[in-house]
């Protein structure tokens, strides 16, 4: 691989220990891939949180979470001391909401741990968003701008919407990259592999979440890790429906980035989504589609009977959470469900002057942030039926947790709550 003096400088070990352990790393995973190069970044998203029972164990062990990072972020067995991040990064979605740890379950020892090792984050300059969905609080990285992201429902984004560039990172990766700026020059950093593989001709316009859950789980069944190229779109998206048909298209498959002809940004037109290329296949989705992804993520239920309603996967918008308080006011939830409601911290806040956190509380439910059910794995005690509206969560806690999943409309999962049953359908 071909290094810049300045990076080949930090591999030398002239800028500390960490960031050689860094730069070794980054030239062991680019040559691995085969990248010639390394890239500037000044945008990660990643994590370096140690508040899992086994990093706690390894921090208390090893000499604390200096450790734990030099171990799982730097691929050291040496213990270096951990500088600050040399570029902007944000801490992804963690396990616990500290604010909620009763509802969630967890013990105090738990949230000592865990806010034990956040300040660790804080003093490296981590911003600790906490959240799968960083573009929501201003993480909007612009077109052609170079990424290190984790978390595939970010990464889709983050290619397709915004056009930026990025590869599914991982912990070591972005750690490496937090200090450095640097990540390997390959994958959908180079202009060439964006263009579009698969063809996906729409029989109409998906409308609501729902609609394009449905859509993104198919896709990512029949394209897998393809970049797809979706035709007949004409009433322009929202981002709440981009970023559940994204995380629903990184599910079903492993898709990191798709074009939407005349609405994402490397897509004005087929040519330009394709850079001239044909298309290797062709699918076209209509209403059989649409009925088949909806019968796959509704195959784990059995009974009516739903438990606990799961919302905001991804992390819900503000707008998300207004729609929840205007189907749940003045209504209570049953007896025997709940209904947790998830975003990052900063947008609780926001829901919290708004009003909207009081109206959530008073029909029944809860509104957490900085976690979800499949990464904190916290589900209501006895909770064996979840609804949600996403496509994602529906797909991964049957598997994970051992629960049934239902999926539905954010107000098919509304009722839900209310009723205690599931009365969805498709329409
Ligand atoms: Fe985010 Fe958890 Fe869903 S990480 S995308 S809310 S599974």
């Amino acid at each position: 691989m071909k290094l810049t003096d300045h990076e080949q400088k930090m591999l030398d070990g002239t800028h500390g220990q960490a960031k050689q352990k860094a730069m070794d790393l980054l030239v062991r995973y680019g040559e691995a891939l085969g990248a010639e190069r390394l890239v500037d970044t000044r945008n990660v998203c990643g994590t370096a949180g140690g508040s899992t029972p086994f990093l706690r164990d390894f921090a208390a062990k090893f000499g604390g979470y200096d450790a734990v990072f030099s171990e799982f972020n730097l691929d050291s067995s040496e213990t270096v001391e951990n500088p600050r991040a040399e570029v902007f990064t944000c801490q992804v979605i963690q396990g616990l909401d500290c604010d909620h740890w009763q509802v969630l379950g967890a013990t105090p020892q738990a949230v000592a741990h865990h806010k034990e090792s956040e300040r660790h984050e804080a003093e490296l300059g981590i911003q600790l968003t906490n959240t799968c969905a960083p573009y929501l609080l201003g993480n909007v990285p612009v077109k052609g701008e170079h990424c290190a992201w984790m978390e595939s429902s970010a990464v889709i984004y983050c290619n397709s919407v915004l056009g930026a560039r990025t590869n599914t990172e991982g912990r070591e990766s972005t750690g490496a990259a937090m200090l450095t700026g640097k990540i390997p020059y390959w994958g959908y950093h180079i202009e060439e592999n964006r263009r579009g593989t698969h063809l996906v001709e729409l029989a109409s316009d998906p409308g609501d979440i729902m609609d394009w859950g449905l859509l993104g789980y198919y896709l990512g069944d029949v394209v897998q890790d393809e970049i797809p190229v979706v035709t007949g779109v004409h009433a322009a998206p929202t981002l709440p429906k981009l970023k559940h048909f994204g995380a629903a298209a990184a599910s079903s498959g492993g898709v990191e980035l798709y074009h939407i002809v005349g609405t994402t940004p490397e897509a004005s037109t087929l040519d330009q989504a394709f850079g001239g290329r044909s298309p290797r296949e062709r699918f076209v989705y209509g209403p059989a589609e649409r009925r088949a992804a909806y019968e796959k993520l509704n195959s784990t239920a059995r009974g009516a009977d739903v438990d606990y309603v799961m919302l905001g996967c991804p992390h819900y918008t503000i707008d998300q959470i207004w729609e929840a308080c205007c189907l749940l006011e003045g209504k209570r939830i049953h007896e025997n469900t709940s209904l947790w409601i998830f975003t990052p911290r900063a947008i609780r806040e926001l829901a919290d002057k708004n009003g909207f956190t009081d109206i959530i509380r008073a029909a029944g439910g809860w509104l957490m942030s900085d976690t979800c059910s499949a990464v904190g794995q916290h589900l209501p005690k006895g909770c064996k039926v979840v609804a949600t509206d996403s496509a994602k969560q529906a797909h991964y806690l049957p598997p994970i947790m051992g629960v049934q999943a239902r999926f539905g409309s954010t107000r098919d999962c509304i009722e839900a709550a209310i009723r205690g049953r599931w009365e969805g359908a498709l329409t």
